[in-house]
């Protein structure tokens, strides 16, 4: 497993669900925390790491205190969204962007856990921010397609620079 990068392909996928929690998935799941902290990131989706199925991970990037805080959430659905807040993010697959972006500023999820049990979570402010990116990777979407037309101009040169560092062989 490896972190992929804009624009390969496969992070435009739309990944598949999780038929079923057993040790191969939490086996991935943890090789995607690792990876998540090795970039210093605080959250993750499958389909990052070329994984074709409905599976994010969350952490803290706060240095050592926040190892073993992970989060794993395997088919998630937002069940509902309230509010509007405006925040600033950015993607290990699109190294040195960052955008402000409008999304719910509250959601309430369902997804199941590492021992196939349902979980729900009300989230806020970074964490539903948080949730809200990472349901987009499963769904194929990209943060840079929600960005505004400045930002979008603002962001193309970067773009096309990643585009050139990471192009798959033989993709054009
Ligand atoms: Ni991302």
């Amino acid at each position: 497993m490896q972190l992929l990068y804009y624009p390969d392909p496969r992070l435009r996928e739309v990944a598949l669900p999780v038929p079923v929690v057993d040790e191969d998935v939490r086996a991935n799941a943890k090789e995607m925390i690792e990876i998540m902290h090795a970039h210093k990131g605080i959250g993750l989706a499958a389909t990052q790491v070329g994984w074709n199925r409905r599976l994010f991970v969350v952490g803290s990037p706060e240095g050592e205190e926040g190892r073993g805080l992970e989060r794993v959430f395997v088919n998630p659905k937002i069940v509902s969204a309230a509010g509007a807040m405006e925040s600033e993010e950015g993607c290990l697959s699109l190294p040195g962007i960052y955008a402000t972006l409008r999304r719910s500023s509250m959601v309430v999820m369902e997804a199941l856990d590492l021992e196939g049990r349902t979980v729900r979570l009300e989230a806020e402010k970074l964490l539903a921010s948080v949730i809200q990116h990472e349901i987009d990777h499963l769904d194929g979407v990209l943060f840079i397609t929600r960005l505004s037309p400045a930002d979008r101009q603002r962001v193309k040169k970067q773009l096309r620079e990643l585009e050139e560092k990471y192009r798959p062989d033989g993709v054009r």
